[in-house]
């Protein structure tokens, strides 16, 4: 039962109807007897700045997950970041510091490999084709450079945010094979980090012609959990491997980002 002492969490976003953190989220603070509940907020981009602004005087409001279009320009809008935050250039938690302030952490890289490694996929070693340079690509793109790739290659529509990523993962990671491409032939991962296949009228993110047997293709979009260029690689004989296995990875780290240090009380009379 939602009330006085109920710690609220949001979901910020544009648009929420295909979200399922919240639902997973809920989920976790029940099983674990918590007084707390994460509700979407749909929030245009335009208006982030202000929302975010009224949303951190809500004295119990302690946190929220931010997801498209909103985790590179939240970011200017949080008091601290953690260091993978800052380099990833995006956030997607926020959690409350002080009476009016958030700080920002990035989760959605570590819940990618996270996924990668339960589904027996393996990063180092291995040429790694990333198609993206938004939020989640560059939190991917630095989760996968800690973890030692043979290669890492970058493509992206927009010049500026690609070179903008290929530069802060060059000086952070010197020793690194990080390259711009264009074509994403050639690699063992190719992992589609853009938002092409949530519209159904959306073109392809990549040419399927080139991949096939032996190469891993990875999604981040989860509804429709198989996109269409999970269906055009599988059907080229690729492994794929589905959006959701992201959002897996990560929904324990962002459990423990809300509740850690007693953040979250028990409900009252229900322990975990
Ligand atoms: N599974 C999970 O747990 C999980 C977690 C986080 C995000 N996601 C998904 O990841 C996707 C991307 O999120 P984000 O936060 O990175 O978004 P974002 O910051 O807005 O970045 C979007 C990316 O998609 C590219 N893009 C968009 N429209 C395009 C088009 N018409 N042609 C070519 N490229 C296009 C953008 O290229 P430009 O730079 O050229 O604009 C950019 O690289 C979303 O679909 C989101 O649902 C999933």
């Amino acid at each position: 039962m939602i009330g006085g002492t109920t710690k609220l969490f949001g979901l910020v976003g544009h648009p929420v109807t295909h979200v399922r953190t919240p639902q997973a989220m809920n989920a976790l603070f029940e099983r674990n007897g918590l007084d707390a509940v994460m509700v979407p907020f749909d929030v245009a981009g335009a208006d982030l700045a202000a929302c975010l602004a009224g949303l951190q005087r809500i004295r119990n409001l302690e946190g929220l997950v931010v997801t498209v279009p909103h985790k590179m320009s939240a970011v200017e809008l949080c008091r601290d970041l953690t260091p993978r935050a800052g380099l990833a250039g995006a956030v997607n938690v926020l959690r409350r510091v002080g009476e009016d302030a958030f700080a920002g952490d990035m989760l959605d890289g570590e819940g990618f490999v996270a996924g990668l490694a339960a589904a027996g996929h393996a990063v180092a070693g291995r040429r790694i084709c990333l198609v993206g340079a938004g939020g989640a690509a560059s939190a991917i793109a630095v989760a996968l450079a800690e973890r030692q790739p043979a290669k890492l290659t970058l493509i992206n529509r927009s010049r500026e945010r690609l070179l903008a990523l290929h530069e802060r993962l060059r000086s952070r990671f010197p020793a690194l094979d990080v390259v711009i491409g264009e074509q994403v032939g050639g690699h063992d991962l190719v992992v589609n980090a853009t938002s092409l296949g949530l519209r159904a009228d959306d073109p392809l993110p990549f040419d399927p012609e080139q991949v096939g047997p032996g190469v891993v293709v990875a999604e981040v979009i989860m509804t429709p959990e198989i996109t269409p260029i999970l269906h055009a690689a599988a059907r080229r004989g690729a492994a794929i491997h589905p959006g959701r296995a992201m959002l897996d990875g990560q929904l324990d780290a962002i459990f423990r980002y809300f509740s850690e240090d007693g953040r979250i009380p028990a409900r009252q009379g229900r322990g975990p």
